[in-house]
């Protein structure tokens, strides 16, 4: 983080009347509410989440006096600078702001969504000395208590899932921000909780950011510790999952039809191989021995190998010097 001497304003403190800023415009941007009702959020929920609208044109000009030589400004991601008549430009122009906050309630980047089918439909905040994509997760300042409470904490894609996730009354909820979950967010959930569930997207993209994970998580399996992965019909995400068959259903299914880590792996490698071929549970051995030597967690490797055994039709006491040797 940014150490900023006493007194001076620094990073945050742009951000900060930034974000104040949007939120004040969204009291008066009648087509910004109109979007965020029409997508069926109330405006408790946006308050509580901090919610603002980022006007077109320089607008962040009303609020920064110093617009044109504000080093701070360019350091936050908040302007950019058109390279060739070294103008000035606001990053977030007409979008519905989401405000993202670190550990301590600091405004440490933005997501801006348009209102309209343009493209990108998010605008995030660039990488800046106080915001690192992969190590942040959007809504864990409003869910840090409902995790504890809960014991559980849900991984989801968007700003939206979370948002209304919450509005509904699950409010454990936290999205990676447009990237995949890494090393560093699945080592911060697990902290967080002893129960992780990842619930993303039921398109093409949601699965195969279920996979990768998975594939981040295997190093950092801990025994007594539970992660999950939910997979929601093909055309929904947490947010129309929710807002179509309310918190009860929801939740049931979370607890339910949530697939364990290691149901997840072998379900996966078994569809690329013919199991009920001598070749097929061969190959089924070669995928899985990379991804299990990844596992630390020594009950929890050991039962995945014993199922792993059980696919192949082999004993564990054959399988598990072939899984341990080099190559
Ligand atoms: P989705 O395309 O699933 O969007 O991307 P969404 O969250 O359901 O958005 P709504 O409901 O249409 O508003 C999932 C997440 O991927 C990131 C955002 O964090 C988004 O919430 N993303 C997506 C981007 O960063 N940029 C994009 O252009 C699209
Ligand atoms: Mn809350
Ligand atoms: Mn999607
Ligand atoms: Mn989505
Ligand atoms: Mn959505």
């Amino acid at each position: 983080a940014a150490i900023e001497p006493k007194g001076e304003p620094g990073i945050y403190d742009v951000l900060k009347t930034a974000s104040d800023y949007y939120r004040q415009q969204l009291k008066s941007a009648p087509q910004a509410i109109a979007y965020l009702k029409g997508r069926g959020l109330d405006g408790k929920t946006a308050a509580h989440f901090g919610l603002g609208y980022a006007p077109a044109g320089q607008a962040l000009k009303q609020v920064f006096e110093d617009y044109d030589w504000n080093k701070l400004l360019a350091d936050a991601g908040l302007i950019g600078e058109d390279e060739e008549n070294h103008r000035r430009y606001d990053r977030f122009r007409d979008r519905v702001m989401f405000p993202i906050l670190n550990q301590r309630g600091s405004v440490i980047g933005f997501g801006g969504r348009v209102m309209g089918d343009a493209k990108p439909k998010y605008l995030n905040s660039p990488e800046t000395p106080v915001f690192e994509k992969g190590r942040e997760l959007y809504g864990l300042t409003q869910a840090r208590a409902a995790i504890r409470a809960n014991g559980r904490v849900l991984v989801v894609e968007g700003y939206m899932d979370v948002v209304m996730l919450a509005q509904h009354g699950v409010e454990y909820a936290v999205a990676t921000l447009g990237t995949a979950c890494t090393p560093h967010h699945v080592q911060k959930l697990l902290k967080l909780a002893d129960e992780v569930v990842f619930c993303f997207d039921g398109d093409k993209a949601g699965r195969n950011a279920a996979w990768r994970a998975l594939e981040n998580s295997l190093e950092y399996l801990v025994d007594g510790k539970r992660l999950a992965f939910l997979f929601l019909p093909e055309e929904h995400d947490p947010d129309s999952y929710v807002q179509e068959f309310g918190r009860e259903r929801f939740e049931e299914v979370v607890t339910q039809d949530a697939v364990p880590l290691a149901q997840f792996l072998l379900r996966e490698l078994s569809a690329q191989v013919e199991l009920d071929t001598e070749e097929g549970r061969a190959k089924l051995v070669h995928l899985a021995k990379p991804l299990l030597a990844k596992v630390h967690a020594p009950a929890y490797a050991l039962m995945v190998k014993k199922r792993l055994a059980q696919l192949c039709q082999l004993e564990l006491s054959e399988l598990e010097p072939i899984l341990s040797t080099g190559q």
